[in-house]
C-alpha cells in the first residue's frame, strides 16, 4: 500500500463545503422541505409576539408564510417562484409600511434564530442562516 495514494486529500476537498455555505447553496443543501419546515417553525411563533404580531396580516399569514418561504427559496438557489408571482423583491420598499425599529429588528432575528435551532440543520447551514437573516434585518431598520 502506498502512502501516497492515501484518501487524505479528497477527504478534505469534500469537507470544503461544509466549512462555508454561501446563501446560493443553501436550497441545494436543505431543499424545499427544509426551508419550509423553517418558515413554519419562524411563523408559528408571529401570532403569540406582542412586537410583531400587529404587523403581520392576521386573516393572511399562510399567504405571509408563502411569499417569505418563495422568496428564500430563490435567494438560496432553487426555483424563482418568488419572482415570476411578485415580482423584483424590493424588500427596503415592501417593509417601508412597518415600523422596523432596532428591537423589532431583534425580535425578528430572534423568533428566526429560534426556528433555525428547531429546523436543526447541519451546523455550516445555521451559521450561514444566521449571519444571513441577521445582515437582512439590520439592512431593513426604518426607524430609529
Ligand atoms: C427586520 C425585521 C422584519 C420585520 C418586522 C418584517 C415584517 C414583515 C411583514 C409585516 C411583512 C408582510 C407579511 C406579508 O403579508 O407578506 C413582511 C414581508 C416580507 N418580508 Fe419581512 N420583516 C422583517 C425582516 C425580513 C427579513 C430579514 C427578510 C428576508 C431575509 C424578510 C423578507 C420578507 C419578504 C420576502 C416578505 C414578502 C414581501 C412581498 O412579496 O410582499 N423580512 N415582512
Amino acid at each position: 500500500m502506498n502512502d501516497n495514494q492515501s484518501p487524505q486529500p479528497l477527504n478534505l476537498l469534500a469537507s470544503l463545503p461544509s466549512e462555508t455555505v454561501s446563501p446560493e447553496q443553501i436550497y441545494h443543501l436543505v431543499g424545499e422541505d427544509g426551508l419550509t419546515r423553517l418558515i413554519s417553525a419562524f411563523y408559528q411563533q408571529v401570532p403569540q409576539d406582542d412586537i410583531l404580531a400587529p404587523m403581520y396580516p392576521e386573516a393572511d399569514l399562510a399567504g405571509a408564510e408563502r411569499r417569505l418561504r418563495d422568496f428564500l427559496i430563490f435567494r438560496f438557489g432553487g426555483p424563482s417562484h418568488y419572482i415570476e408571482q411578485r415580482g423584483h423583491p424590493r424588500l427596503r420598499m415592501r417593509h417601508a409600511l412597518f415600523p422596523i425599529d432596532q428591537s423589532a429588528r431583534n425580535r425578528w432575528v430572534s423568533l428566526m434564530e429560534h426556528a433555525i435551532d428547531q429546523a436543526a440543520f447541519p451546523a455550516p447551514v445555521a451559521t450561514a442562516l444566521r449571519a444571513f437573516f441577521r445582515d437582512v434585518a439590520t439592512f431593513l431598520i426604518n426607524r430609529a
